[in-house]
């Protein structure tokens, strides 16, 4: 069972929920109203009385008076959480044990689908179906294919009958529980593919159906031992070959990878159905001098393409491409064609960066519309950390494109200049006198900033911390907009680490845990509006006290400030 907090707060205060908080009076000091409130997407709790917050360990410190560390001790125990660091020998060991025992349970799942599909009766559909998708028993058997039949309780009885732990086998994915403790299979009537780890550890499983019903596969869900955007399909039989050649190709799909593998291609692996991730490429990294990615030639191929770029030109990794046929994956293509056309089109796979500008050019043909497209091709670039390359690319890109490289370079200086991150830390500047309390004014930008993610880019672009007051408002403002110049997004429930001060991370708990007021699309515009309207006036007043003295000056900065109110 996963910790949650309010399950855990639950069996000590009496909780009910109120919009998307549960509330409850504080057991931490008396009080006749409920002023305390946990909040479980986020999992933490606050109490507006006292105070008092924070997270699940923060809560069974404070409840039973105990120490950091024996709150993490208790709750490990309670919840058997997994913790990484080895603080305590005992409960690494109780972890270790348990990660074991995950990897052995889907062993003896993935024995118990093996063996389903090789029954003469109950196999006979999966069988079927494996041949007409043109894999053989050698293939089957040397992935350890399987079939979950068509019952509701096959592996769950299976398991039950060998005495393993049931809970455990939830944990793993394997069975899902119901209301009265009992559990169902989660694979029924599919095909099995095993996914392992490089030391070919079981550690999930893909399940495709044989008809056209939907979804047409389904994965483990993350587990301890699984995680999908870092796994890599086949990796445990193509390491050798990857090693030998120095290099790997990427491909989609299980299908994909086992026609590459059936046809004697053996440095092959898949991603699960989810985008090339960092970790992938890490994965990958220490073997070979370059990769080549196969994706779809659809839509959303050619988006993963954009986006792994810069996660390549970061790791330093070459990628190549390769182009399908239109409607062709690598499964079908080999299957039409055969393997000797598929090897010639390997041999036309042209570096990512060509394939990329290609794509992005061929998109546009008006002089409008090339502009267009180099700046979204420097957006991509802006991403690259490595500035050699970086500036080879825009020398490339001002090649293809036409324009002088000075001015690519200008037009990507002010994309990556947006980026890089001023704190407004400077309070001399600030044209407000700055407090140590927050007031209203700040209290709604910040309830904007943290309850609406979708205002936070256009917040930063305007710059609107000279907008606050109070030096809580600051930090959390400048810690939001680091995050997110940083990552590109931002995870609330990772703030309150980044945040230095207790009091700024009191004050956003407190934030997060206020009810709250929904704002439509249309009233999010108009608060980002009004922002920008304040922001100009604040700038104009700053300018003018400067111009003292200059009519002129101060003539056109009132004109433009006019200017500026017009576009708004
Ligand atoms: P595809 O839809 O391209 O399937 O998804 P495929 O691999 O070609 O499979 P066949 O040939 O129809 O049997 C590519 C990959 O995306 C993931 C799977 O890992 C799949 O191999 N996927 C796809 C899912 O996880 N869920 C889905 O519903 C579909
Ligand atoms: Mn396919």
């Amino acid at each position: 069972m996963a910790a949650d907090i309010v399950d855990l707060i639950g069996q000590f205060v009496q909780l009910k929920k109120a919009g998307r908080n549960y509330v409850g009076l504080c057991p931490f000091h008396g009080e006749k109203d409920p002023s305390f409130s946990v909040n479980q997407e986020r999992q933490t709790f606050h109490c507006f009385g006292c105070k008092r917050g924070g997270d699940i360990f923060s809560f069974w410190m404070e409840y039973h008076n105990i120490s950091f560390m024996e709150a993490m001790n208790d709750l490990a125990d309670r919840y058997n959480i997994q913790i990484s660091g080895g603080c305590n020998p005992e409960i690494a060991r109780k972890a270790k044990d348990r990660r074991k025992s995950l990897y052995m349970l889907n062993q003896h799942a993935m024995e118990y689908f093996q063996g389903v599909l090789q029954d003469s009766v109950k196999g006979k559909p999966a069988r079927k179906y494996l041949e007409k998708r043109l894999l053989s028993r050698d293939i089957i058997d040397r992935f350890c294919l399987g079939y979950a039949s068509d019952q509701w309780e096959g592996l769950t009885q299976h398991l039950r009958r060998r005495g393993e732990d049931l809970d455990l086998a939830s944990e793993a994915g394997l069975i899902v529980p119901k209301k009265n403790r009992s559990f169902y299979d989660r694979f029924r009537k599919r095909l099995i593919f095993p996914i392992f780890d490089y030391r070919a550890q079981v550690i999930g499983f893909g399940g495709r159906v044989l008809d056209k019903s939907k979804p047409k596969y389904i994965n483990t869900p993350e587990s301890p031992i699984f995680h999908k955007g870092e796994s890599l399909y086949g990796l445990q039989t193509s390491i050798e070959a990857i090693r030998a050649k120095g290099s790997a190709i990427i491909v989609e799909g299980y299908m994909d990878c086992l026609a590459l593998k059936k046809n004697a291609m053996e440095e092959v692996v898949a991603t699960l159905g989810t985008a090339l991730t960092t970790d992938h490429i890490r994965r990958l990294k220490g073997y070979v001098k370059e990769v080549i990615v196969i994706f779809d030639s659809d839509q959303a191929g050619q988006a993963a393409v954009v986006r792994s770029l810069p996660l390549f030109s970061n790791e330093a990794l070459e990628a190549r491409m390769v182009v399908l046929p239109e409607g062709h994956d690598p499964d079908s293509f080999i299957n039409t064609y055969g393997m000797g056309q598929f090897s010639n089109l390997l041999q036309t796979a042209v570096p990512i960066l060509d394939f990329f500008l290609e794509l992005k050019l061929k998109e546009q043909e008006t002089d409008e519309g090339k502009i267009f497209v180099m700046n979204e091709i420097l957006k991509v670039f802006s991403e690259i950390r490595n500035l050699p390359l970086r500036s080879l690319y825009v020398r490339r890109l001002a090649d293809k494109i036409g324009i002088r490289e000075d001015i690519v370079l200008s037009e990507l200086s002010k994309i990556t200049s947006k980026r890089s991150f001023k704190p407004y830390a400077d309070m001399t500047k600030s044209p407000v006198p700055v407090k140590a309390e927050i007031n209203v004014s700040d209290l709604q930008l910040l309830s904007l900033l943290v309850n609406y993610t979708s205002a936070v880019p256009q917040l930063v672009d305007i710059d609107c911390q000279p907008l606050l007051t109070s030096t809580v408002a600051i930090e959390i403002v400048n810690s939001i907009f680091e995050v997110y110049l940083k990552f590109g997004e931002v995870a609330y429930s990772e703030l309150e680490d980044v945040l230095k001060t207790d009091a700024a991370r009191e004050q956003l708990r407190e934030i997060q845990h206020r009810p709250f007021v929904v704002y439509s699309q249309e009233d999010v515009k108009q608060a980002i509006m009004e922002c920008k309207e304040k922001i100009n006036h604040k700038k104009l007043l700053a300018s003018l006290k400067k111009a003292k003295g200059d009519i002129q000056a101060q003539n056109w900065l009132v004109k433009d400030y006019k200017k500026k109110d017009c576009e708004i």
